[in-house]
């Protein structure tokens, strides 16, 4: 039984990493899988490689003049669309700029930031509202963070736009809800999952994999989570199981925010 069987769906980011695990995985529920991206070389060969009905579609998340286009593509080639994965998201690292604390951080470096994670979000819901309105329901999943639910110092701007894509999330669900849309809007909220996302941090010496053990030694179960487990909870929330599930946060980190970093032990308590 395909979960998500002719649904038409639109993912953001998805030339590598998460984004394209969820395309993948949505194509295997069955699914009609637009693949957008600003890495037109790399979105284009990932849509092949995946097959099936997937296509890539250039989509600067930041562009509204693309979310346009884009999204009258989709609305003139099927009627409608589905489900909006607003995935494409930047941490700041990504030019070798790795100073991001509040303190030293540049405005410029901060506002680019904002742009790609919070205007590419806005915007993507903007136009997934407009497009799914006809028909009066859709999915929209919106790629957050734990970085949206803790501070982190070294990556200010990230952990602010973070927070603000889970916050716009919840008021887009409720401003669909009023209007009496069934169109859901929910954000799903990673930590450290293993993608080229990690690379600026990783790096290829020797040291590799003690990095790797470094960056996860705070995650309960002690590894990086894998793109394929975010594009379950995707498919989760994309499929019709999911038709009361608005608003809603969803962790998936390995435990990390279960509880205190502080591992107290049962005799100092
Ligand atoms: P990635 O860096 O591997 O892939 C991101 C993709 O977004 C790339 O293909 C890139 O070309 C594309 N992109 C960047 N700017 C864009 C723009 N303006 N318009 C369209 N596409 C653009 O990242 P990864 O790890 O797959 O992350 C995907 C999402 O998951 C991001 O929003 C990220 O913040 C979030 N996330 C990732 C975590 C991780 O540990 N990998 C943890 C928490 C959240």
């Amino acid at each position: 039984m395909y979960r998500l069987k002719g649904k038409i769906a639109l993912v953001t980011g998805a030339a590598r990493g998460i984004g394209e695990a969820i395309a993948h995985a949505f194509l295997n529920e069955g699914a009609i899988v637009y693949l957008s991206d600003i890495n037109d070389e790399l979105g284009f060969n990932t849509a092949k490689k995946l097959g099936g009905s997937a296509q890539y579609v250039r989509l600067d998340v930041r562009s509204e003049q693309d979310w346009r286009s884009v999204m009258d593509l989709i609305v003139s080639t099927h009627g409608a669309i589905d489900v909006v994965v607003n995935n494409a998201g930047i941490t700041g690292f990504e030019g070798g700029d790795l100073v991001h604390d509040p303190e030293n951080a540049s405005l410029e470096a901060w506002r680019a930031v904002h742009e790609t994670n919070l205007d590419g979000v806005f915007l993507g819901c903007k136009y997934a509202i407009k497009a799914m309105r006809p028909r009066g329901v859709g999915s929209i999943i919106n790629i957050s963070s734990r970085s949206g639910l803790v501070g982190i110092p070294g990556a200010a701007a990230y952990a602010s736009s973070k927070a603000a894509i889970r916050n716009h999330t919840k008021t887009v669900a409720l401003y669909c809800a009023e209007q009496g849309l069934r169109i859901r809007c929910n954000s799903i909220h990673p930590a450290a999952i293993l993608t080229p996302m990690w690379e600026p941090m990783l790096g290829n010496g020797p040291d590799r994999e003690a990095r790797m053990a470094e960056l996860v030694s705070d995650t309960p179960l002690r590894r990086f989570g894998m793109p394929e487990e975010v594009a379950a909870l995707a498919v989760l929330l994309a499929s019709d199981e999911a038709t009361y599930i608005t608003g809603s946060e969803l962790s998936i980190d390995g435990g990390l925010l279960a509880g205190s970093a502080a591992s107290l032990r049962a005799e100092d308590a």
